[in-house]
């Protein structure tokens, strides 16, 4: 990587992936905007000058096939869901510098020009192509009009992705059997043309850029795969009257717009510019960001772009790595914008452990949690530190009750209130005394870690370093026991107490990004004047007020009868969603994000399980197995053997290099960044020349690898 760390002297924008404009928000969607939200307060903590930008997303399939069911005009349809996007996102404290729409008049202006430049300079050209088209309705089927078989991995998929097996994009005319999702007959294929952007110009750039990026392993290793596979040329135009017209078409009675996925980026730009024309560019300069100043025109590489130009940087969903790593760096050297700076992809969420499914109710939506009352920050201090960005989050409400009362309330709440009530029962507020220097440097070092973490799009290690720096001062309250030293040793316990003071302040500090109005509360209780958003990582280490109020609790358990009774209504609502389905198949709904993880929760019929042994074992026995917690970092077929594939297991001591009979049945591609579960002290063994040292432990034909569901570090013991 060859970026100067962050803070840089560059202006940075941070995105994350739009939603569909085509229903209501759920955990899903909420996980990539907090975490970009997150990332992006994190950066100005770090003092690093910033926007956080994004918009709906208005068109294409997703918008126009849910609006058709309605009966309703898409852009009253998505427009309708776009403001109440607008007025939800706040109430999770996920603060946009701007937040626009792509069928606004910034970006459909933006999308045209860029596509007239790309035009222009030779990248797309017009073919005749094989288009699913459905005689019954008379039209053609476009995307999401069409299902059928992924000719990669034979799962059911839809006309443009491959969202329930290996989440490849799929050019039109590529998926098999394709049945139309309006009549539900099978569709015919009819020859049409269509334009096409030469994305395959583009492999000796992107392989480049790749070598540069900075984000999550999954979104830096996953595209390079891809190329040397071979980029095929992307189709950017479809068969729709809803969308932004291709520029300067004659008007000759054909609807063809463009591909959503044209337009849809460029809103990161367009909002952008949005942003800097409402601020003014001696502000922010969108151009400064986006716009390369001539460094693609000569032949620059990703790398100078990146010097020359903004810190771009995308949070999205792991399903969209193609469109970003790939598609979107092609069209902006292509049209002369600068190269993303990173790109982190976030893993799918699920609820108590299976794929949250919006047709089966098992989801926990936005409006509904705010309705049960609890505050936005514990949810996001529980996405954002539960599993890391790359990761996958489970969901239950037990977790999130134990993540809350254990960590916040446990550690953060009470290191908080006992120090600010005692300190405010003593001395009216921060006793007159010197930070010592065992507390100055453990708070440096939590400033150190923080810094580290943002380098590393590392959000959970954000939130652990303002919750262990309150763990320290839990441990630094008890050890010096202040109670006893008022009588006999005042200025020793005044002492204490001003380095307890101190180091709520920074845990403030440090926790903003996660939880802003937490830190806000504890900010206005030490009596501190303004933001503490505007706060820097510095001011950790500077005094607090004098004086201040008594203080008051900012954390309030989660009782057990909450959990059980929210429990509770979960499983009724996906009960009651499933037998109105009739079955617990997937029913082929439209899902409308780009989190959902839809899995079959079928019960197994036990005829078909292998028998359980009559022997039993004793708990020595199993103390025997030295089973890990590790994360898959690499993974390959192993040449020549058909279902093997070579693994690198990281088990937090070490790498193991793993043999495992999942070829067929995994996207090796998928694997890496994926929590597992590993024998560690297996018999080494070789297969295929290959020596494997340890096994990954996976259930049924399928080979479903066994993971953990909730932040057990990597190299954790199994017991
Ligand atoms: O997959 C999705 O939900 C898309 N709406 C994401 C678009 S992200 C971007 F590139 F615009
Ligand atoms: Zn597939």
């Amino acid at each position: 990587m060859s970026s100067d760390e962050f803070p840089t002297d560059r202006p940075a924008v941070v995105t994350c992936g739009l939603p569909y404009a085509n229903g209501d928000l759920h955990i899903g969607h909420l996980r990539g905007y907090i975490g970009a939200d997150a990332f992006n307060r994190s950066l100005e903590t770090l003092g690093q000058e910033t926007a956080y930008v994004c918009g709906s997303d208005m068109h294409g399939t997703p918008v126009a096939v849910n609006a058709e069911q309605q009966g309703v005009d898409p852009e009253d349809f998505a427009l309708e869901w776009h403001e109440q996007y607008k007025e939800t996102f706040p109430q999770f404290n996920v603060d946009f510098d701007n937040y626009g729409h792509t069928h606004d008049e910034t970006n459909t202006e933006l999308t045209q020009d860029i596509v007239r430049t790309l035009d222009e300079k030779g990248y797309i050209y017009e073919k005749e192509i094989q288009v699913a088209y459905d005689p019954d309705a008379d039209q053609y089927l476009p995307d999401r009009y069409v299902v059928g078989t992924c000719p990669y991995c034979g799962a059911k998929a839809r006309g443009d992705e491959c969202d329930e097996g290996c989440q490849r994009h799929l050019e039109p005319g590529e998926v098999e059997d394709p049945t139309s999702t309006i009549t539900g007959n099978p569709a015919e294929y009819r020859e049409r043309a269509h334009k096409f952007f030469e994305v395959s110009e583009f492999a000796d750039y992107l392989t480049e850029f790749l070598d540069g990026l900075e984000g999550t392993s999954n979104a830096r290793n996953q595209p390079r795969q891809w190329i040397e596979d071979g980029l095929q040329d992307w189709c950017i135009t479809r068969d729709m009257d809803w969308g932004i017209d291709y520029p300067d078409a004659e008007d000759d009675g054909d609807d063809l717009v463009l591909y959503v996925w044209v337009d849809a980026p460029i809103e990161y730009i367009a909002s952008t510019k949005q942003y800097s024309e409402r601020v003014g560019k001696d502000v922010y300069d969108w151009e400064e960001v986006w716009k390369d100043d001539g460094v693609s025109a000569s032949g620059g590489s990703p790398d100078e772009q990146r010097e020359s130009g903004g810190d771009i940087v995308h949070i999205i969903g792991r399903d969209i790595i193609q469109h970003h790593a790939i598609f979107w760096p092609a069209m902006l050297e292509g049209a002369g914008y600068n190269a993303p700076r990173g790109i982190a992809a976030t893993g799918f969420i699920t609820i108590n452990g299976k794929g949250l499914s919006t047709s089966r109710n098992r989801a926990i939506w936005a409006k509904e949690y705010l309705d049960e009352g609890f505050h936005p920050d514990l949810l996001r201090y529980y996405l954002t530190t539960t599993g890391g960005l790359q990761q996958d989050v489970d969901f239950s409400w037990e977790a999130f009750q134990e993540k809350v009362n254990g960590e916040l309330v446990g550690t953060v709440g009470n290191f908080w209130y006992r120090s600010l009530l005692f300190a405010y029962r003593n001395y009216e507020g921060t006793p007159e005394a010197d930070v010592s220097e065992e507390v100055h440097e453990r708070i440096e070092g939590a400033i150190g870690e923080t810094r580290e973490a943002v380098n590393d799009y590392d959000l959970r290690g954000v939130g652990h370093a303002a919750t262990r720096l309150a763990q320290f001062g839990n441990e630094y309250i008890q050890r010096n026991e202040p109670w006893k030293l008022t009588d006999e040793e005042p200025e020793r316990a005044a002492q204490v107490i001003r380095d307890c003071v101190q180091i709520a302040k920074a845990v403030g500090v440090l926790l903003e990004p996660i939880a802003p109005d937490k830190a806000q509360d504890l900010w206005a209780q030490l009596g501190e004047d303004g933001d503490v958003a505007n706060a820097h990582l510095e001011d950790a280490l500077e005094a607090p007020p004098r004086t201040f109020d008594e203080p008051g609790e900012l954390f309030a358990k989660i009782e057990d009868e909450r959990v059980e009774e929210l429990t509770e209504k979960l499983e009724e609502r996906v009960d009651a969603a499933s037998s109105d389905d009739g079955d617990e198949s997937d029913d082929g709904e439209t899902e409308s994000d780009d989190t959902d993880a839809v899995e079959s929760d079928d019960m197994a019929d036990t005829d078909d399980l292998e028998p359980l042994l009559e022997d039993r074992i004793g708990f020595e026995d199993f103390q025997e197995l030295d089973i890990r917690v590790g994360r898959i970092e690499e993974a390959e077929g192993i040449e020549g053997a058909d279902d093997l594939a070579r693994l690198e297991v990281d088990i937090g001591f070490e790498t193991r290099q793993v043999v495992a009979g999942i070829k067929q049945l995994h996207d090796l591609e998928e694997l890496p960044g994926t929590k597992c579960v590993l024998l560690a002290n297996m018999e080494p063994a070789e297969l295929f020349g290959v020596e494997s040292n340890g096994m990954i432990l996976a259930a049924g034909e399928e080979a479903d690898l066994l993971t953990t569901h909730g932040d057990a570090e990597i190299g954790e013991k199994i017991k």
